[in-house]
């Protein structure tokens, strides 16, 4: 298939870097669509570690164009260090591999600021940001007061625009939480001088992306964070600000929604979040410790502890119904290795009521129970195992019965985190 889009089914942190990794030595194009540097997507290439926020994971695939769509909130700070990371460790970064939206809307110092300074400002009432500036990015998007990549190339664009937007911003940072405002001068002379940076890469990607698909090129669309994360269909307001599912690709990478010819979705086969809000399946004690410790459930782009629970079929059900996705990939199993017997909730309860699907109407989920089914786990390790059958039946039943749950087909099994532990089903 032509295009495939990759989305994270759960709170975000599936895997979905190693997944598309995996993919994309069969594909031309890698695009990032939503989203900004409060991603992070590992890649363990040959024991090597990589970890990309800004930059699609193609870009470890030599011959590959990766692509920042339009969606995506830039920090080109960011977007600099990783390409200058990447070039230190011998990873091609230039204009024939990688692009750049020019309506993309660019993350600046005061969005950073002022994200860290209203998180802090909510008390109690906290979201959890990563503190990477995307949700003050975004509402300047939506309230027309944004700048784009293509201002950035622009001096007397550049100039006014960052001079009104930042007159306001210091007016808030200086007025309503009482921090020292930025230094206009300053902060023209610094974005002018990254946007010079990025020139080669900027461009009309969209169109780009559309003659490539055209001629059969094929297309594989990054998401980023997970279904549950989603600003309109998530867990709002302790969600990101971005539509992170399938679709987000239209808006986010200027793709017609009908040439989208495939959808994945990515989920771990239990459940993390990092970051506040509802978790229905969350385990708080010992068990909720264990599978942190067993999986390393720590922030790629934080390193904050991510809170641990059981797999949610409601939630995952939910991102498949949105997405209409056929199949998944299935990720962490091992994992579970050692772990006792293991649960899996199947549905939302609350009195008489019972949700298979996760309760849009019901605000931060508000007295819900979860209905479980528990299932005898296995203690064999399966790290090395490269075929369904040579896992345990106890992991197999488990699989089986996740299958079912969610009405789609595990295509894809991962069971350790280098590129080659996986488990393939013919995705
Ligand atoms: P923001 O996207 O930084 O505004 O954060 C909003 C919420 O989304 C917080 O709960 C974050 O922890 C969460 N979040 C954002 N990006 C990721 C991610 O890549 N993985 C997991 N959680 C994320």
């Amino acid at each position: 298939m032509p295009s495939i889009s990759v989305f994270g089914a759960q709170w975000g942190d599936e895997g979905k870097g190693k997944i598309i990794d995996r993919l994309a030595s069969e594909i031309d194009y890698v695009v990032r669509y939503q989203g900004g540097a409060n991603a992070g997507h590992t890649v363990i290439v040959d024991g090597e570690k990589y970890v990309l926020h800004l930059i699609p994971s193609g870009i470890l695939h030599p011959g590959r164009i990766n692509v920042i769509g339009g969606g995506v909130a830039v920090d080109p700070i960011t977007l600099i260090d990783e390409m200058e990371g990447l070039l230190g460790r011998g990873v091609a970064v230039d204009g024939s591999n990688l692009r750049l939206a020019a309506n993309a809307h660019v993350i600046f110092e005061h969005h950073k600021r002022i994200d860290a300074l209203s998180e802090h400002g909510r008390g109690k009432g906290r979201i959890g940001t990563t503190g990477r500036g995307i949700g003050p990015c975004y509402a300047d998007k939506a309230a027309r007061t944004g700048l784009r990549v293509c201002d950035l190339l622009e001096p007397d664009v550049l100039e006014s625009r960052l001079r009104a937007a930042l007159a306001g911003k210091n007016e808030v940072i200086r007025k309503v939480h009482g921090a020292e405002p930025l230094d206009l001068d300053g902060e023209l002379e610094r974005y002018a001088s990254l946007g010079e940076r990025l020139r080669p890469f900027v461009g009309d990607v969209g169109l780009e992306l559309r003659e490539a698909y055209k001629q059969g090129k094929r297309v594989l669309f990054e998401g980023a964070q997970g279904a549950a994360l989603d600003i309109d269909f998530g867990t709002y307001p302790f969600v990101t600000s971005s539509n992170t599912g399938v679709a987000g690709v239209a808006a986010g990478a200027a793709f017609p929604p009908r040439w989208i010819d495939r959808s994945i979705g990515i989920a771990k086969a239990y459940c993390t979040r990092v970051g506040e809000g509802p978790f229905p399946t969350e385990l708080d004690g010992e068990m909720g410790e264990r599978l942190r410790e067993a999986g390393c459930e720590f922030g790629a782009t934080t390193g904050r502890p991510r809170r641990c629970g059981w797999f949610d079929a409601v939630a995952v059900r939910s991102a498949f119904s949105l997405a209409d996705a056929q199949e998944w990939v299935v990720t962490n199993l091992d994992v579970l290795s050692g772990m006792g017997d293991i649960s899996v909730g199947v549905a939302y309860k609350k009195g008489a009521q019972r949700w298979d699907q996760y309760p849009l109407e019901l605000p931060d989920l508000d007295g819900i129970e979860v209905e479980y089914e528990t299932f005898p786990g296995w203690t064999e390790d399966i790290t090395g195992v490269t075929t369904f059958e040579g896992l345990p039946a106890t992991t197999r039943a488990y699989i089986e019965r996740l299958e079912s749950l969610v009405g789609a087909r595990i295509g894809m099994l991962s069971v350790g985190p280098d590129r080659d532990q996986v488990i393939s089903r013919g995705l």
